[in-house]
């Protein structure tokens, strides 16, 4: 059994790069860490058309993403193999009314453009109290969003 497991980094590709990272950078607050344009023979075979991969990081979460001149500029289908999402838990119920407020915010600027134009979920509260928020970033893949009474209370 392993007894030591926890997320790295998520990674993230895009066609549309300035566009994906300066959202990464508005919504979640994030801060750029580094970049590359140099890559090895094995991620030039895995990422076809790869131009740039910067690290950003927010709170304690790193996101690599990925600028990929090939890509088809299409998200899978719902029916096809993907992530379905990626979850971030949050310390505070009212942080996820923050995130909801911000999403909307940043897409009612204009500044960006979004593959999907669906607008974030309500604030979902399941049995044991667990809170979720869906939405999709700039590239039309999901995060949720999620409170957990307790666990992450002082
Ligand atoms: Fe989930």
């Amino acid at each position: 059994m392993l007894t030591v497991l926890s997320v790295h980094h998520v990674g993230v590709q895009t066609d549309h790069f300035e566009n994906c990272l300066n959202w990464y950078l508005d919504f979640f607050e994030a801060e750029q860490i580094w970049q590359l344009d140099r890559f090895s023979r094995l991620t030039l075979r895995r990422l076809p058309g790869i131009r740039r991969l910067t690290e950003v990081t927010a709170g304690g979460v790193r996101f690599h993403l990925f600028d990929r001149v090939t890509h088809t500029g299409k998200t899978p289908s719902p029916d096809d193999f993907l992530f379905q999402h990626v979850c971030l838990v949050v310390d505070g119920a009212e942080e996820l009314s923050r995130i909801r407020l911000r999403w909307l915010k940043l897409y009612k600027s204009g500044r960006y453009k979004f593959m999907l134009p669906d607008p974030p979920t309500e604030i979902v509260t399941d049995a044991d109290g667990i809170q979720s928020l869906y939405l999709f970033d700039v590239n039309g893949l999901e995060f949720e969003f999620t409170y957990v009474p307790g666990e992450t209370d002082g």
